[in-house]
């Protein structure tokens, strides 16, 4: 019997990269088909080519038996294949109901569109993928978790044969994630074959029931899930080895380096008092929309704040914007990449030294090119970041090694304080030991850490203490020597 999908021999080539050498998968109904590898390994690239964005350079493809090779989005999604894009693809302008049936909309007999049966539908499924939103907001008025799920409702209101999620929890909170796994369940259970990417293992062991390494463009291996180890799975990932996730830290806790207090921003968070020193990494924990992205963000001066104080080492400073953060010596390295952190079609080289160089940018890069290249070279060598050079554009990196040129920014500016809004988002396992190696750095050259993560492991694997808040306050502090999920989550959910 055949498959319902097959991908044979498949090869794409971009300008200086084979993205994909040879690669051959196959997916069967009611399966949960895993893809894990590094950032840059080629699985983004696979998808699209079954999305129709692009046709590989060689090998084909099999639907059901039947020869299938879409030459637009629009083919791919007739034949009932879903891919839910690591970058996301809505219209910000545009209700999340309109969204969801986007190209869909329900229609009555003049062609007007069915206002009370779209939101009456979306609605049904808005509460299947558990999202507390009306389905008449503006999707640009929601974070990106919730733009996530929106995606997935998406993903469901269509009769589906094939639904890829790239990366679909990376953004998503523990209860957020249960309920989608639960969705995954019943959707393999009613015959649809799923692919699932994931940079997180744990989840990937938990949902997959086959697992398919790819490393630098090709398919190393594929076994059944309880064929695979945790270990094992990485050596075939990185293929070299890892010795711990969470190296050691050797930081000597110095003076206050930053100081909040009583800080509030109007219908985000209120009289957020703390303070973080020199040499340590403190974690700002909760549930999506309990405020912890604001309150990086009015630290910053990206969002007016309506009370409070920031202090930076001994001096209050009055931060307007984050030009007078920056020169206060604060660092912002922001959740959503694509919105805040990048300028997409400009190279890595001038996206490194957008914050050096301020508004003068253009000008002296063209004064100090040499200087931008080293400062470029530099990054891209501490960081892995995985590009044939740094004039390459930012918009034709893998996800992950766009979110290590937002960090990599962040750098430049020597800074004393960092505030990282889920820094590893998106990230393989290589490299976020990569990254918690320079956090690590960063704290025993004398830094203060502020950092944001919804992913819990990491939390309690790198701060020293973690702040938790709920429902725009903070809900209590707690030293390393009383970390533990149950803590972190009680606090979250109950104050
Ligand atoms: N449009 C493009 N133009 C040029 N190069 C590209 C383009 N799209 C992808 N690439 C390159 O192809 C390779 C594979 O990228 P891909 O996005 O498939 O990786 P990935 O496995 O999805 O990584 P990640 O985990 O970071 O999302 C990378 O080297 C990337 O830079
Ligand atoms: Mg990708």
């Amino acid at each position: 019997m055949a498959n319902l999908l097959e991908m044979q021999a498949i090869s794409k080539g971009f300008p200086g990269v084979k993205a994909l050498s040879d690669v051959s998968i196959s997916l069967d109904k009611g399966e949960v088909l895993g893809i894990v590898g590094e950032n840059g390994a080629g699985k983004s690239t696979l998808m699209k080519i079954l999305a129709g964005v692009f046709p590989p350079d060689a090998g084909k493809m099999q639907l059901e038996g039947a020869p299938f090779a879409p030459h637009r989005p629009r083919d791919a999604l007739d034949a009932g294949i879903i891919v839910i894009h690591q970058e996301l693809s809505l219209v910000p302008d545009r209700s999340v109901a309109e969204n969801i049936f986007l190209g869909n909309l329900p229609r009555g007999a003049l062609g007007a569109v069915r206002r009370a049966q779209l939101n009456r539908q979306a609605k049904t499924l808005l509460e299947r993928v558990g999202l507390a939103v009306s389905p008449q907001a503006r999707v640009r008025h929601l974070g990106i978790a919730q733009q996530q799920l929106v995606e997935i409702a998406r993903a469901l209101s269509r009769s589906a044969r094939v639904i890829v999620m790239d990366e679909p929890t990376a953004t998503l909170t523990t209860a957020e994630q249960r309920i989608l796994f639960a969705t995954i369940e019943a959707l393999r259970d009613a015959g649809v074959g799923l692919v699932f990417i994931s940079h997180h293992l744990e989840e990937v062991f938990e949902i997959c029931n086959r697992v398919t390494v790819l490393r630098d463009g090709m398919a190393v291996e594929t076994r059944s899930v309880g064929d695979w180890t945790e270990a094992s799975l990485i050596q075939a990932m990185v293929n070299r080895p890892i010795d711990a996730l969470f190296p050691e830290r050797h930081a000597v806790v110095g003076d206050i380096l930053l100081e909040v207090e009583g800080l509030a921003a109007p219908g985000a968070f209120s009289d957020v008092s703390f303070a973080v020193r020199a040499g340590e990494v403190v974690g700002l924990g909760g549930l999506i929309g309990a405020g912890r992205t604001e309150v990086l963000k009015t630290i910053y001066g990206a969002l007016a704040s309506s009370g409070g104080r920031v202090r930076v080492g001994t001096r209050d400073a009055r931060i307007r914007s984050p030009r007078d953060a920056i020169a206060a010596g604060l660092a912002f390295v922001p959740e959503d990449r694509k919105g805040e952190g990048l300028v997409m079609p400009f190279p890595i080289r001038s996206n490194l030294a957008l914050s050096t160089l301020g508004k003068l940018s253009w000008f002296r890069s063209i004064l100090a090119p040499k200087r931008i290249d080293r400062l470029a070279d530099k990054t891209v060598a501490e960081l892995r970041i995985r590009t044939p050079n740094t004039r390459q554009v930012v918009q034709s990196l893998s996800g992950g090694n766009q979110q290590k040129v937002v960090l990599g920014r962040a750098l430049t500016t020597h800074p004393r304080v960092f505030l990282l809004d889920e820094p590893t988002r998106g990230i393989d396992v290589g490299a976020k030991v990569e990254v918690y190696r320079l956090i690590n750095a960063l704290a025993e050259q004398g830094s203060a850490i502020l950092v944001v993560s919804s992913d819990m492991i990491e939390l309690l694997g790198i701060c020293d203490r973690i702040l938790v808040m709920r429902a725009g306050r903070l809900a209590g502090a707690l030293p390393r020597s009383e970390f533990s999920q149950e803590r972190v989550m009680q606090l979250a959910a109950l104050g």
